[in-house]
């Protein structure tokens, strides 16, 4: 047996290509310090005369790549890819550690158990053939027990071993084991994993490690490590060749090559494939590797096509078995993990990461949240840390995807919170919705630059923002009086008003909020759309939703005004009595008292109302306009 030791990234490309790729396992553990994991992991190896290796930790610690693809571990992919994924802040923890028997290789995904850390799991069985779940014979199962098999089974691990540890402090009593083997069974049944291995352990004492244990000697199964060197986890894999791009390789004028990893399928020179989404189809020429052209590349084979035409590609894009090509859509239904402390807000826009690419989305509606613990349907309005959820996306652009039971990677994705950069939920696509299929654009052909010309000004929208009270609809309002007397067409959408007739569902949650925010964007840029200037008076305390809505406009068209009077000034003021009523508790989700308001980090006007006269600032603000031209002339 030996332990792998890898100075950095390129000796891990070495040690793959001296390697079979087709025989190494990948496995994972579930479990916490406390039910011995360490031990059993430390045991293993240790005993596998196995050398453990901080470098490698470190790259485990680095490996965020495993997780976000979701699909078959390709480590020329990771190494690649650090860089980039680190930009992104992404941080899960979970150490990969590499070791062979003569039998067979392994990795190993160690991931922390604690219940927090269910992100880091979903990070290991995203990759791994098999899960380890370890149980405490003194505890049986717990709730964790039953989660993490439930991600496990989500996420596409076919093969469980329930490995019911430190045996020794009850007496290797078979009843003990089998209450606890009949539990879990039962329990796991509607998970549909193929094979479940109970296999009674004391990791401590090396019970049925390497060997049988005398100690329980009605226990006639195998012991862990032969499992491990002998469960066939082989599948025909007979999935349509797919390879995301990864980079265009373009050394010099006479070669221009696409890399990646093959994720699925087979490919050889001659193949005819389609580049997605362009749909530009065409022959693959030659199969260009390191150490030379290939006549076939299979699932996890990283390498360079080179095509029979110019084909323009570039990264996140797909390649793809022309016969049988992914399906594309901007709409689907998808099983979501939280990960986040925040919760998960239907009607925010996340970055969806795929296979290389990133796109804007929302999600629309969470169908239903799943128990864990009981496998039923519940009903919610968000997401909690570690929740499950079955829910509708949509996407600002299609994604080229199969569905996660036919293909892990190009099944599924991750979500990032744009504004910090976290990785905040993953997911595993169940289908597309037909309805984004059917849905086009009417082409319409009065527009809104003819709109605009008749009307003899440039339409935008001037979105304020700013506390309860803080002025915003004073201010709005002196604006559009003058903006009237200078004879421009203009309208007020005000969050009170709204919220009588469109809103009227919504509350003050951070998920009304949201979709209160979405909704009056949506609205407002119909009107710029009309040609109007649109005065939208919210104070849309989330700056992820002001800067969706951002970039829904065109250039130039959203100008944010923060209305910045303090909070100290406002609550003095209080016009409506609310802050009264909030201090005393009586209204709940209180903006600036219990509910955040996160000011605007680069707004074009900033105003103080409690520095500035209402009339003033309206005055300013007007002047702004007309320099920058949207008043015509
Ligand atoms: S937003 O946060 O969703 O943008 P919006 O501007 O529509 O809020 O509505 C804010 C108005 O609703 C406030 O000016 C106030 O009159 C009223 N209101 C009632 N309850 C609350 C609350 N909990 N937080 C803030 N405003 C509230």
């Amino acid at each position: 047996m030996d332990g792998s030791v890898f100075q950095d990234g390129d000796d891990i490309h070495e040690y793959l290509a001296k390697h079979e790729r087709k025989d190494m396992l990948r496995f994972l553990t579930c479990g916490s310090v406390d039910d011995g994991k360490s031990t059993l992991i430390g045991r293993l190896l240790y005993d596998a005369k196995m050398v453990f290796d901080d470098q490698l930790e470190t790259l485990g610690s680095d490996s965020k790549k495993f997780g976000t693809q979701g699909g078959e571990i390709d480590f020329a992919l990771l190494v690649d890819g650090l860089a980039a994924e680190r930009e992104q802040g992404i941080t899960i923890d979970v150490a990969y550690r590499f070791f062979s028997t003569e039998k067979r290789k392994f990795i190993v995904a160690d991931t922390p158990g604690h219940e927090q850390y269910t992100r880091n799991m979903a990070t290991g069985a995203s990759t791994a053939d098999v899960a380890i779940i370890l149980i405490d014979a003194r505890q049986g199962m717990l709730p964790q027990t039953r989660r993490h098999s439930f991600i496990c089974s989500l996420l596409g691990i076919r093969h469980v071993v329930v490995a019911v540890n430190k045996m020794d402090l009850k007496d290797y009593r078979e009843d003990v084991f089998r209450g606890i083997e009949d539990e879990y069974r039962e329990f796991a049944k509607p998970l549909g994993f193929e094979s479940i291995t109970c296999i009674p352990l004391s990791a401590l004492k090396g019970d049925n490690m390497l060997t049988q244990s005398p100690s329980t000697p009605w226990y006639d199964g195998s012991a862990l490590l032969p499992y491990l060197e002998t469960i066939d986890v082989s599948r025909k894999d007979d999935q349509p060749f797919r390879m995301p791009v990864q980079w265009v390789n373009r050394p010099n004028l006479d070669f221009r090559g696409f890399a990646g990893t093959v994720v699925s399928g087979e490919v050889r020179p001659g193949d005819e494939i389609v580049v997605l989404p362009s749909g530009k189809r065409t022959k693959v020429e030659r199969i260009v590797t390191r150490d030379g052209d290939l006549d076939m590349a299979d699932k996890n084979r990283a390498v360079t096509l080179t095509l029979a035409d110019e084909v323009d590609a570039s990264r996140g894009d797909i390649i793809a078995a022309a016969q049988q090509p992914p399906e594309q859509s901007a709409q689907f239904q998808a099983k979501i993990l939280w990960m986040d402390d925040e919760e998960m807000l239907p009607g925010r826009q996340y970055i969806l990461k795929s296979s290389n690419r990133m796109i804007p989305a929302q999600i629309t509606d969470l169908k239903h949240r799943i128990d864990v613990n009981t496998l039923k349907e519940l009903s919610g309005k968000t997401l909690k840390l570690n929740e499950i959820g079955e829910c509708n996306l949509s996407l600002t652009q299609r994604l080229v995807f199969d569905p996660y039971k036919d293909n892990r990677q190009m099944g599924s994705f991750i979500l990032i919170d744009r504004m910090t950069n976290h990785t905040v939920g993953v997911g595993m696509i169940d289908y597309a919705l037909r309805r984004s299929k059917n849905v086009h654009w009417q082409a319409l052909e009065v527009n809104k630059e003819s709109r605009q010309t008749m009307l003899g000004q440039k339409s935008a929208m001037l979105w304020f923002t700013g506390l309860s009270g803080s002025g915003k609809s004073t201010v709005a309002n002196l604006v559009e009086k003058r903006l009237h007397d200078l004879g421009r067409l203009t309208y007020v959408l005000d969050g009170d008003n709204v919220r009588h007739g469109l809103n009227r569902d919504l509350g003050f949650t951070d998920a009304d909020r949201v979709e209160n925010i979405r909704r009056v964007g949506e609205a407002g840029k119909m009107m710029v759309d009309a040609g109007i200037i649109t005065l939208v008076s919210f104070i849309s305390p989330f700056e992820t939703e002001r800067q969706a809505v951002r970039e829904r406009m065109d250039e130039n068209e959203f100008i944010e005004v923060y209305i910045s009077t303090p909070l100290e000034v406002a609550e003095q003021r209080d016009v409506k009595g609310l802050y009264a009523k909030a201090r005393k508790g009586e209204i709940k989700n209180f903006t600036g008292i219990d509910s955040p308001y996160e000011a605007p980090s680069n707004p074009e006007i900033t105003v103080d109302t409690s520095e500035v006269a209402a009339e003033k600032a309206a005055e300013l603000i007007v002047e702004y306009l007309d320099s920058k031209g949207y008043l015509g002339n």
